[in-house]
C-alpha cells in the first residue's frame, strides 16, 4: 500500500528515514538505491525513499525537499509533551506506509509505543563499534579511550538505546594524529558505504507483498518470520588493510 497517495510498484519496497541533522547518510542512501554508487558501493535493491522525517529543521530536510522527497516535519521544539510528540512521530511516519524505517543521523530516543508500531523494522546507524561508546561524542570518547580501531555500527532498533542486535559493523584505524575531526570524517565515509549495504541485505529479506508481520504476528501465523537472522557484514577501511600488509 503506497502512503500520501503516491503509487509504487508492488515490488518496490519502501523506506522511511528519520533525520536530525546534515543529512547525509540519508544522500548516500539516496544514491545507492537510485541505482548510482555511494562511497564505492552500489546498492541494486528495488527501494524508494517514501518520505523523510525529521524532528527539527534541519539540512536534510531541505535536500529532501528539493530531491522531491515527501517530507514531514514533526517539530520537537512545538510539542514539549513526550508523549504527544512520539504520538505524532509514529502518525507521520506510518502515514508513508514504510517496509523499513531508518534512522540516519535522528538525535532522539524513541519511546516503546513507537518502537511497537514499527516492531522489528527500524534501524539505527550510529558512529562507534558497538557495544563501545553509546550515546554522544564518540570520536572524542574513542580518542580518549586510546583505542586503536574505531567505526560505526548498524543495528535494529530496540528499547536500549544504542544496543540492539548488530547488523553490520564498519572499522577504520585510529592514527596517532587524528583529532576528533579528522577521525569523523573517516569514520563517517564508512557508514556512508555500510547503511546501504545493511539496507540491501534487510531488504532482500522482505516478503514479496511487502507487508511485515510483526514479531508476535510472525509467532503466531503462517507469515514470514521477521526479523530474520541475517549474514552480518563487516566492512574495513582500505588504510587499515594497506597498513596490516605492510607489517612484516
Ligand atoms: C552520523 O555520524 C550518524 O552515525 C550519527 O549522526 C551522524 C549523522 O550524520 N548518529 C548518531 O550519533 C545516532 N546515535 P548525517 O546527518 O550526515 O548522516
Amino acid at each position: 500500500m503506497a502512503g500520501e497517495g503516491e503509487v509504487l510498484g508492488e515490488d518496490t519496497r519502501r523506506i522511511v528515514v528519520l533525520v536530525s541533522g546534515r543529512g547525509s547518510n540519508l544522500m548516500a542512501l539516496h544514491a545507492a538505491i537510485s541505482g548510482h554508487e555511494a562511497g564505492g558501493v552500489a546498492c541494486g535493491v528495488r527501494a524508494r525513499i517514501a518520505a523523510v522525517v525529521a524532528n527539527r529543521e534541519c539540512a536534510a530536510l531541505v535536500w529532501a525537499r528539493e530531491h522531491q522527497i515527501a517530507t514531514r516535519l514533526v517539530d520537537e521544539s512545538r510539542l514539549s509533551d513526550r508523549a504527544d510528540f512520539d504520538v505524532q512521530l509514529g502518525e507521520a511516519v506510518a502515514s508513508f506506509a514504510p517496509d523499513l524505517v531508518v534512522m540516519a543521523g535522528f538525535l532522539r530516543i524513541v519511546s516503546a509505543s513507537f518502537l511497537q508500531l514499527f516492531d522489528g523494522r527500524i534501524l539505527n546507524i550510529h558512529p562507534s563499534l558497538l557495544p563501545a561508546f553509546r550515546g554522544l561524542h564518540t570520536h572524542r570518547k574513542a580518542l580518549g579511550a586510546g583505542v586503536l580501531l574505531h567505526g560505526a555500527t548498524v543495528h535494529w532498533v530496540s528499547a536500549e538505546l544504542d544496543a540492539g542486535p548488530i547488523l553490520g559493523q564498519a572499522v577504520v584505524a585510529v592514527g596517532e594524529c587524528d583529532d576528533e575531526h579528522a577521525l569523523a570524517a573517516r569514520v563517517l565515509r564508512m557508514e556512508h558505504r555500510l547503511l546501504p549495504l545493511v539496507v540491501r541485505r534487510v531488504l532482500e529479506q522482505l516478503p514479496p507483498a511487502g507487508v511485515l508481520p510483526s514479531p508476535r504476528e510472525a509467532a503466531t501465523a503462517q507469515a514470514p518470520c521477521w526479523p530474520p537472522i541475517l549474514p552480518r557484514i563487516l566492512l574495513v577501511e582500505d588504510a587499515l588493510v594497506a597498513h596490516r600488509d605492510a607489517r612484516p
